[in-house]
């Protein structure tokens, strides 16, 4: 028995995942905890998966709804998806395997705003959930839960979810107690208030998650590692971008536009995004905070360097040798961070109001910045949007990073045309490549377009992206932001036909 679970009613409630997993059944909504490789179940959708193996082999149909805060980890998302398991996922994915029956139409997904999720789950029209299957770092003596190293949106999982499922993690630090701030505000309109959230160290809620106790059906006790891929280390590129980045953000100190401590930094997902965090211990600013959705590598070590006072996000999303960094000085760490639901860490209120500086990565941009985050070629998820457009539309200045060429230079990041919008032009201030940066503040479309062909294009296709607006200039029914309709996808047809862009 756990030494991690104080009240007796749930001690009762302790089986094996095994026998969890028995509670979920063919076509029910089941609601995860995780948010990247962190915080989310390991041992009841590991039972799972090899449960809906053996129902598949006696010719029985298994699988459910799967909705969780963001991305999950092996055991959870990969599990599932090589079981077959999932007939619909929600809100975010970056598991390879579920990734691959997603582009192959056999898993439907539901690509959302993170900030989005748990407001959509309450007005009711994604379903009921049937079950909620959350980990955490313990139960208290009260019945409350100590959320683990993500909140994402367990809150609203606990509360719409009709039977609850609970791993105790003991891999998990309980030195986590305390650096959670659960708020509990969040009514529908028109109950709705303002979220008094003024700074980025206010603590607005509870430390603990509420739980009714009548709902939870299993308590399975784990002692597994959070599981993130490891980032790349910082190549040559991603450390050019981080240079230019870096020497923007110094012009903008400069001309009084921030101040010196900068403002909240949001730092998304992947390598580059990372890079840029790492790029910043060396960098000249200090006291800095974060108002982000993941805390990184990168920004460990930005804490680790006093550069960063703290750090607000939903999850850790951490390689596993930082993990065990984490953990290791999570006394340390504690006093500098804090973690909140995803509706509160992604709220666009919130992240208006504190004038978050957002960073995030992209696939493609076109030449007047539009920006598609998600779908390689327009139609091949990668990923999904997560709080990008959370935050790129609320940010007092949005950047978005990229190599400027992907899949060694067979593609070019800057494109006539993007083929999938998922930020429009409207929504983006900053692109940066190692090229160069293009600062399209105030810019009209024919302006934004000099700028990003000259300075964020790859060489080998800056040509052929003049080229293409020369001709758009003397060709376009109208001469807003010129194109040529019939040509604008051709560089993408021509990868899809022959596996380049090159001319
Ligand atoms: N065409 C095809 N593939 C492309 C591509 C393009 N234009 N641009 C990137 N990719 C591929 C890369 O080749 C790489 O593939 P691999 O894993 O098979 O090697 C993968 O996308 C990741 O690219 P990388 O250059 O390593 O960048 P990254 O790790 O910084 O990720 C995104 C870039 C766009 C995939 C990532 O930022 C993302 O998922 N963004 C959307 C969600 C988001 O912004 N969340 C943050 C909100 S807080």
């Amino acid at each position: 028995m756990s030494d991690r679970i104080a009240h007796p009613h749930y001690r009762g409630l302790v089986m094996s995942a095994e026998e969890a997993a028995t509670k979920i059944q063919h076509g029910m909504t089941v609601g995860m905890s995780g948010f990247t490789g962190s915080g989310y179940p390991k041992a009841v959708p590991t039972a799972l998966a090899a449960h809906i193996e053996a129902e598949h082999a006696a010719g029985r149909p298994m699988k459910i709804k799967v909705w969780t805060g963001a991305s999950t980890g092996p055991e959870l998302d990969g599990v599932l998806a090589k079981a077959n398991g999932i007939e619909m996922r929600l809100p975010f994915n970056t598991d390879p395997t579920a990734r691959d029956r997603i582009n192959k139409g056999e898993m439907d997904y539901l690509d959302m705003h993170l900030g989005q999720v748990a407001p959509m789950a309450w007005q009711g029209f994604l379903g009921e959930m049937d079950v909620a299957v959350v980990e955490v770092v313990g139960i208290r003596a009260d019945g409350s839960l100590i959320p683990s190293s993500s909140v994402g949106n367990n809150k609203t999982w606990l509360d719409r979810a009709k039977a609850i499922i609970l791993e105790v993690n003991e891999w998990q630090s309980e030195l986590l107690e305390g650096v959670h701030d659960v708020y509990y505000g969040t009514a529908l309109p028109p109950n709705r208030v303002p979220i008094p959230l003024t700074r980025v160290t206010d603590r607005i809620g509870e430390p603990g998650l509420r739980c009714d106790m009548s709902k939870v059906v299993a308590v399975v006790v784990t002692d597994t590692p959070d599981r993130n891929a490891p980032f790349s280390p910082p190549d040559d590129t991603a450390r050019a971008i981080a240079d230019h980045l870096l020497e923007f953000l110094g012009h903008e100190v400069k001309k009084g536009r921030l101040p010196e401590t900068l403002l909240p930094l949001q730092s998304g997902v992947g390598n580059v995004a990372n890079a840029v965090m790492t790029g910043l211990v060396d960098g000249p600013f200090h006291n800095m905070t974060a108002y982000s959705e993941v805390i990184q590598d990168g920004m460990l070590d930005l804490l680790d360097s006093g550069r960063l006072l703290m750090a607000s996000a939903t999850a850790f999303s951490l390689s596993p040798e930082a993990a065990e960094r984490a953990n290791d000085r999570m006394s340390f760490y504690r006093e500098k961070m804090i973690l909140r639901p995803q509706e509160i860490s992604n709220h666009p209120e919130v992240i208006r109001r504190l004038g978050c500086i957002a960073m995030n990565g992209l696939i493609e941009a076109d030449i007047y910045g539009n920006i598609n985050s998600t779908c390689v070629m327009g139609s091949r998820m990668q990923n999904g949007i997560g709080g990008s457009g959370d935050f790129a539309r609320n940010a007092y200045i949005s950047i978005f990073m990229t190599p400027s060429t992907a899949k060694n230079g067979a593609i070019s990041a800057i494109v006539p045309q993007v083929s999938h919008v998922d930020h429009i032009m409207q929504d983006v201030a900053v692109i940066v490549t190692e090229q160069g940066l293009a600062d399209l503040r105030g810019l009209s479309p024919k302006k934004r377009a000099d700028l990003i062909i000259n300075n964020c294009s790859h060489p080998y296709y800056r040509d052929g992206l003049k080229d293409y607006y020369n001709r758009a200039l003397k060709g376009s029914y109208g001469l807003h932001a010129p194109s040529l309709p019939g040509e604008a996808l051709s560089w993408h047809q021509r990868f899809i036909d022959t596996g380049t862009m090159k001319f």
